[in-house]
């Protein structure tokens, strides 16, 4: 970020500077779009105005650019590497091309390992709607102790715990033709486990494919660890991003945050939701209550607000669906990224800003 770029935050002030983003660009792909005339191929019945809507955002994805790319090293080669910038569509579309794949090849599923439970169970949720089917029937998910998935399920987001786990029942894992291992840049026990096992795997079944997809670009030992897998690499669009830093530093940043908050709830002119990043569960609880009280107290007209907590020892069903909420909403999640627990990467940033209080 070049210092130009770089503001004072007056948090005591009303209406500091604001920054527009300029929202997504380009020209939906319509001409893209499948089954404008057809019906759903999954499902039998006519696609809804929903997939159509999503339809239209899913193509301008960076990693539609490759689709053709991707399909061509899915063909000649056995094992891929995929990198590409958070948000740049791995996780959601990438399966669903394995899965035209795997139809094209025979009966077998896709399975795409998640490390956390509530990314399986939120990106499964997506991928389905963006297919206009329902969840549990083509598309599903597998976490311990939940299985929606059935036996039409050709596209199962699954923990990498439970592909182990199945790799113990079925060692040559039979029932899949591809098999994609997400987020391997985490390095989870599970997901490492995995690919030692894949390893040998893929020797005994020619016919199997494997994608090993991470957000960073050091991909060059699992390249190396699969025989040399060739290695595609998305770029990603990121947005354009604005820092305000306070003036002085802030004795309570919690307070701060608070106000940052209303500030940005009664200023903001156009509409998307807040994110704010706090150390813990009890600040998260507590900057709800007080968020919510604050916001009573200025009266009708500043608006509603729904502030939504969110950390890791939240049960995964409310989680999940605290990451479905459309409506303008707070996420108070830890700052500390890595003792959060959720993942960082697969939630629904799509129509959020960003924004940070740095004292
Ligand atoms: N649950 C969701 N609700 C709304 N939009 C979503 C959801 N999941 C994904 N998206 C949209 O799809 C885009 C691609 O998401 P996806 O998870 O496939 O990216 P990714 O490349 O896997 O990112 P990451 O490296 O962070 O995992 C997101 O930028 C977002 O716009
Ligand atoms: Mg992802």
């Amino acid at each position: 970020m070049s210092s130009d770029r770089k503001r004072r935050l007056d948090i005591d002030g009303a209406g500091s500077g604001s920054k527009k983003h300029s929202g997504e660009g380009g020209d939906p792909r319509l001409g893209e779009m499948p089954g404008a005339t057809r019906m759903n191929p999954h499902s039998g019945l006519p696609f809804s105005p929903r997939y159509f809507e999503l339809f239209r955002k899913r193509v301008q994805l960076p990693v539609w650019e490759y689709q053709e790319k991707f399909l061509d090293l899915l063909n000649r080669h056995q094992s891929i590497c995929l990198v590409g910038e958070t948000g740049s569509g791995k996780t959601t579309q990438i399966p669903q091309w394995c899965m035209d794949f795997s139809k094209r090849m025979g009966k077998k599923k896709v399975a795409c390992t998640q490390p956390r439970r509530v990314a399986a169970m939120s990106v499964s949720q997506r991928v389905a709607e963006e297919l206009d089917v329902s969840l549990g029937q083509e598309v599903g998910y597998s976490i311990r102790f939940e299985d929606c998935s059935g036996p039409r399920t050709l596209l199962k987001y699954m923990t990498d715990g439970m592909l182990l786990r199945e790799a113990m029942s079925d060692p040559m894992l039979e029932n899949y033709q591809v098999i994609l291992l997400d987020e391997a840049h985490e390095r989870t026990l599970a997901t490492d486990i995995l690919m030692g096992v894949l390893k040998t795997v893929v020797t005994h079944r020619k016919d199997l494919k494997l994608v090993i997809m991470s957000a960073t670009l050091d991909a060059g030992k699992f390249q190396a660890y699969f025989d040399n897998a060739p290695l595609m690499n998305v770029p990603g669009r990121t947005h354009p991003v604005e820092i305000f830093y306070t003036p002085e530093p802030e004795r309570d940043y919690l307070e701060a945050a608070i106000r940052t908050v209303v500030q940005i709830h009664m200023c903001e002119e156009t509409e998307g939701d807040i994110l704010l990043f706090l150390t813990g569960q009890e600040e998260i609880e507590e900057a709800c209550k007080r968020l919510k009280r604050e916001v009573d107290n200025l009266g009708p007209e500043v608006g509603d607000m729904k502030c939504i907590p969110l950390y890791s020892t939240l049960p995964p069903q409310p989680a999940a669906a605290h990451l479905r909420a459309g409506a303008r909403q707070e996420e108070q999640r830890r700052h500390r990224q890595e003792d959060c627990g959720i993942d960082e990467h697969s939630r629904d940033l799509a129509d959020h800003r960003r924004r940070g209080v740095r004292d």
